[in-house]
């Protein structure tokens, strides 16, 4: 769709709220993959896997992983100098950076500060989030309402994982489904743009165990015990998480839409969170979505959890398959359970 052909008809329901004409857009965004691919040929070598099963059961063809000694805070600050970059801000300038991650470099500092000192953005307040794969959706509308109430102008908000560090390298039921990388946006008030129009967010912690690292947190602490009965790595079941995942990501996107009064044929681009294949093009199916209208990235990267819509929002961005004034519709599903999705005015 090109801008030039739009008369959208939406209604944004922050209007209702007094924000005195103040508005949330995304500035800028930039993202990061290492540089190392992991093919479905190489797992092959690693576990009873093949590329068939792989493609045909996902959709992923390779993923990347990070060097030795890369961390997640490395990652999330390299995309987040090129979102500054293409937002034209200063690392000076921010005021809160925000980053969704279930792969810290460390239980703290949060990597949101070790990113803060990597940008010598000295003014900006930074904490972590974490809501697995959902994380970048739900630190949009944390980072959003802080625009939007005025309280800060200028919010970073960082999607980065290494999950290769937590992957159990020796399982082929998770190994080949997850990759590395790390997404950025920038939010600020645009005068006279819509920008966010609605953010979704939700949660069934009663699910929690379904999709779970066990160990390392201060109900089992790391000890021998844990690492020999290898807790500290992705734990899922597999089936259950894909039924819920197709029914929360499609139920979230439908909310969006309905706040907004918008149809489906109206969003320019629908980014999903790239997890499987068969759930993307079930959630497009159900969304009565065509399939030109949904990006579909993971064949690359397979699963960055919370990077994984922030780059596909970079990559999307920057090939104009999303143009100014374009309506975009993220939605995502994760671990927790947690899910969520985000209608915006690009
Ligand atoms: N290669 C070959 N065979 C395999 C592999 C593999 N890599 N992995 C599993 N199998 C086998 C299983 O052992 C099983 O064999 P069995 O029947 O002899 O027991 C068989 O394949 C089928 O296994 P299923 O688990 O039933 O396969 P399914 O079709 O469900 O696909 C998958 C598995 C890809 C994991 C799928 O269930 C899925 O994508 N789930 C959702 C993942 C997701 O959405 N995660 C989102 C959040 S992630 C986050 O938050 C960090």
């Amino acid at each position: 769709m090109k801008s030039s052909q739009k008369s959208l008809s939406f209604i944004n329901p922050r209007a209702k709220h007094n924000f005195q004409g103040r508005t949330c857009s995304i500035a800028g965004v930039g993202s990061y993959v290492p540089e190392r691919v992991l093919t479905n040929q190489d797992l092959e070598k690693m576990v009873e896997t093949s590329d068939e099963w792989i493609t045909t059961r996902t959709g992923i063809k390779e993923r990347r992983l990070a060097a030795p000694g890369e961390t997640t805070s490395d990652m999330g600050a390299e995309a987040a100098r090129r979102a500054l970059a293409d937002a034209g801000v200063a690392p000076e300038d921010l005021d809160l950076i925000i980053v969704a991650t279930v792969t810290p470099d460390m239980p703290f500092p949060s990597t949101a500060c070790l990113i803060q000192a990597k940008l010598g953005a000295r003014r900006a307040a930074a904490f972590d989030i974490e809501a697995a794969c959902s994380g970048f959706v739900y630190g949009l509308e944390i980072g959003q309402q802080f625009v939007m109430s005025r309280t800060y102008d200028t919010v970073l908000v960082v999607g980065a994982e290494k999950l290769s560090s937590i992957v159990d390298w020796t399982d082929r039921n998770t190994c080949v489904l997850f990759g590395d990388g790390a997404g950025a946006a920038v939010l600020r008030n645009r005068d006279g743009a819509h920008g966010l129009l609605t953010v979704c967010m939700g949660a069934d912690g009663g699910k929690g165990s379904l999709l779970q690292v066990p160990a390392g947190g201060s109900a089992m602490p790391a000890s021998e015990e844990t690492v020999k009965r290898r807790l500290h790595y992705i734990r899922m079941e597999g089936r259950e998480t894909f039924k819920n995942a197709v029914q929360a990501m499609c139920a979230a996107a439908e909310e969006a839409l309905r706040r907004c009064r918008a149809d489906i044929s109206q969003v320019a681009c629908i980014i999903p969170h790239q997890a499987n294949r068969r759930i993307i093009d079930a959630v497009a199916a159900r969304l009565k979505a065509k399939p030109d209208q949904v990006y579909v990235n993971l064949d690359r990267y397979g699963n960055t959890s919370a990077a994984s819509v922030a780059i596909a929002l970079d990559e999307a961005a920057r090939s104009g398959r999303i143009q100014r004034g374009d309506l975009a519709l993220l939605t995502v599903f994760g671990g927790g359970f947690t899910w969520g999705s985000a209608l915006l005015e690009w």
